[in-house]
């Protein structure tokens, strides 16, 4: 991306940014770092794997002087990691123990609409909500959400999250990193602001143009942490489950790491990179090499690209400095494993057979000048059918871009080829102002027709305030249906 805008910043310009830099949260490392569990499942008479997620509220002591009210899935603050192999058949008993309405989405699934977890499946305090699908894509790291319009962000701020981790035979036939726990580590990236009371405050500073940005960093709800590393080679999943925040990943010694995957799973090939920059919901797996004895910090650095003209990028937080998380090497290192030329095939979408194009232009809270209503479904895309939307981010300041159901192939970035990092399968894509980044999909499944998916930016405060809107997946004569009314909120 820097290359894109290398004719924009001249000498001043890069003065005026690196005068603004500024490290915040600075840590001591001295937490060891929370590996979430891996879910449990059982397997019922059908073959099904069956999990049960429980939402409920609890407190949680992530710094010193006094305990954090939080939301967690079956436990106080995040949730635990889910794991399914394709070709699975999955279902849920997601009850909900809160005293306010929400939902879990399954962030990056290829799924029915009726399961997805948005807006349309609310569930109800003391409700329990039973979705159920077969794996059908890539191995990959997902994630799972709350998603109920309005007040996505303030539920996945106190806490619900987790990761869900897709495992397929080509991937299992690689000697990568795989030991989940071992030398396969989540780290799920959260920005989180603490009031005098060591309660989170999400409140969005006057003038923000992006939301809640906090100046903590919880790495799996752990601060300030640091990891033993025993193997020579680490694979990290790295989930950007910040609200707004982005992060411009590296190590304090510019050590080249390799990425892998990103959103929907991994590229054709590995990347040798010293910064990865993800947006808020993107995800990138990435295997870093380490020597025994090594101490290291992953931390974030600002962004690499010019967000344009914006009179509050302070706020945005897109030029802050932050520690993440430190790794101790032991004094001996297992080297068990490698990275293979190649890794999975490459989005193969194209631009040929393309049954319709669709625009979408971000400005402000909308999206084609329109804002989220729950009873109005924008568009009807056909079973089978390849689109190219081709987004734009209209302002100055970031927004991304996420749609439900799909992963994407980034055709170009401005008739530009698209970067390294943009050549494998995704589910949201930053969107650097003023550039047209053109998206190929492709929807499979069609599903009920008065049951939409949703198509918004990823910034939470953005999408619950209006910057969203709704697509159904039509089979070959069915027509665009009707929201059904369902009670709750408006
Ligand atoms: Cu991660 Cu529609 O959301
Ligand atoms: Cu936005």
């Amino acid at each position: 991306m820097a290359a894109l805008f290398a004719g924009t910043l001249g000498a001043a310009g890069i003065y005026f940014l690196q005068a603004r830099i500024d490290t915040v949260g600075a840590v001591d490392f001295d937490t060891e770092l929370t590996i979430p569990p891996l879910a449990e499942s059982e397997q019922d008479d059908s073959g099904a794997r069956v999990f049960d997620l429980t939402i409920q509220s609890g407190a949680t002591e992530f710094v010193a002087g006094g305990a954090t009210d939080t939301w967690g899935v079956n436990g106080t603050f995040l949730g635990p990691t889910i794991r399914a192999q394709r070709g699975e058949r999955v279902e849920f008993a997601v009850t909900n123990d809160v005293d306010e309405e929400t939902s879990i989405h399954w962030h990056g699934m290829r799924l029915p609409a009726e399961m997805d977890g948005g807006p349309h499946q609310p569930i109800m305090p003391g409700e329990t909500w039973r979705p159920h699908w077969t794996v059908d894509q890539p191995a990959s790291t997902l994630w799972y959400h709350p998603h109920v319009h309005g007040k996505t962000a303030a539920h996945t701020y106190r806490g619900v999250a987790g990761m869900f981790i897709l495992d397929d035979e080509n991937t299992a036939s690689l000697n990568l990193p795989a030991d989940y726990g071992v030398d396969d580590i989540p780290l799920i990236v959260q920005d989180r602001k603490f009031d005098a009371d060591n309660q989170f405050d999400d409140s969005i500073p006057l003038g923000s143009t992006s939301g809640t940005l906090g100046d903590e960093i919880l790495v799996n709800g752990s601060h300030g942490p640091y990891r033993e590393v025993t193997t020579r080679l680490v694979r990290l999943r790295l989930l950007n489950a910040s609200n707004a925040r982005m992060y411009n990943f590296g190590f304090s010694d510019d050590r080249p790491f390799q990425l892998i995957g990103t959103d929907g799973g991994l590229l054709p090939e590995a990347w040798e990179t010293d910064r990865i920059q993800l947006s808020a919901g993107e995800r990138a797996e990435i295997v870093v090499a380490f020597e025994p004895g090594d101490t290291v910090e992953l931390r974030s650095y600002a962004a690499e690209f010019d967000l344009g003209d914006q009179t509050a990028d302070r706020l945005s937080g897109e030029q802050d400095e932050l520690d993440i998380v430190q790794f101790r090497a032991a004094d001996a290192l297992a080297d068990e494993t490698e990275i293979p030329e190649t890794l999975a095939p490459a989005p193969d979408l194209g631009t040929e057979n393309v049954a319709e194009v669709r625009t979408f232009d971000l400005e402000g809270r909308s999206i084609n000048g329109q804002q989220m209503q729950m009873d109005r479904i924008d568009f009807g895309v056909r079973e089978g059918d390849t689109e190219v939307w081709e987004v734009t981010n209209h302002n100055g300041y970031l927004h991304n871009f996420h749609v439900h159901d799909v992963q994407f192939q980034v055709v170009d970035v401005d008739g530009v080829e698209p970067p390294p990092q943009l050549r494998g399968w995704k589910d949201t894509v930053l969107l650097v102002p003023d550039l047209r980044y053109r998206l190929a999909m492709r929807f499979s499944d069609h599903t009920d027709p008065n049951v939409p998916y949703m198509f918004h930016c990823h910034l939470l405060t953005h999408e619950d305030e209006g910057m969203m809107g709704q697509f159904v997946v039509l089979g070959e004569d069915e027509e665009i249906g009707r929201v059904p009314q369902h009670g709750g909120h408006d």
